[in-house]
């Protein structure tokens, strides 16, 4: 068993910039890296950060690659609620990564099997995911990868849970709207990349996160099986910490 890093941060904000540190670094050290992107709230504190921290001088994102995590099938990139536009509004629109370096993927995609294929033979061809933002939902799902009977290997199409959605709509007008279905990066997808943080903030994420990491590595909780990748970096806040 590989030992998983923890860091406790006093609140989302300082986690959030705990976090930026490591994307700092991994930039200033290789910077035509490739980072794995996530959205959702988990994640706002340390765009925020490295907006910031561009702006300052300190980093540069003209190399960065990007590509992230999943999308809602059957939104457009231009739907507010769809994740392209969520990374354009709260990272990309405000960095110097090139728009041709920015991946996520393609929610009207027609052919499924063709795009997940192009997603996977992507991140190959850019030698591989440098460092894998993630964030964790209430039922243990990574990605939209959610509670099964085994771990999915690659890119793939989800159905999305009840609980997903529940929890999703409060983006939406109602639960109604909230798309059934997902494209999301499979859990081997994320297992190869070079090396993980996971951002976890607020006293709701503090049983699933004990779960995750202090209970056994089982399908019906996926991002348990991170307590088998070799460099995983959970930044918490004390909310969040199960102890
Ligand atoms: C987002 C993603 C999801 C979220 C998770 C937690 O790209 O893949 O797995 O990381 O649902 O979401 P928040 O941070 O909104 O609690």
């Amino acid at each position: 068993m590989f030992h998983t890093r923890f860091i406790v941060a006093e609140n989302a904000q300082e986690a959030g910039a705990l976090a930026a540190d490591i994307f700092e670094n991994l930039i200033n050290v290789k910077p035509a890296c490739v980072l794995g992107l996530a959205t959702g709230s988990s994640p706002l504190p340390i765009y925020a950060e490295l907006i910031k921290r561009e702006k300052e001088g300190k980093i540069d994102f003209s190399r960065v690659r990007s590509v992230n995590l999943d999308e809602y099938k059957g939104l457009a990139p231009d739907h507010e609620q769809s994740y392209r536009y969520f990374m354009q509004e709260n990272l990309f629109n405000h960095i110097s990564i090139k728009p041709e370096n920015t991946t996520v993927p393609d929610g009207l995609a027609t052919d499924v099997d063709a795009m997940c294929k192009a997603y996977e033979e992507r991140i190959e061809e850019w030698g591989g995911i440098d460092l894998q933002l993630l964030g964790i939902g209430h039922d243990g799902h990574i990605a939209f990868n959610e509670p099964e009977d085994h771990f999915p290997k690659m890119t793939h199409e989800v159905k999305l849970t009840e609980m997903t959605i529940e929890a999703n709509k409060r983006f939406f007008n109602s639960a109604d709207e909230v798309p059934k279905s997902a494209f999301t990066m499979g859990i081997g997808t994320i297992m190869n990349a070079k090396k993980i943080v996971m951002i976890v903030t607020g006293a709701g994420k503090k049983e699933i996160l004990k779960k995750s990491f202090w209970g056994n590595v089982d399908p019906q909780v996926p991002a348990s099986i991170l307590q088998l990748h070799p460099d995983v970096t959970v930044v918490c806040d004390k909310d969040a910490y199960p102890f």
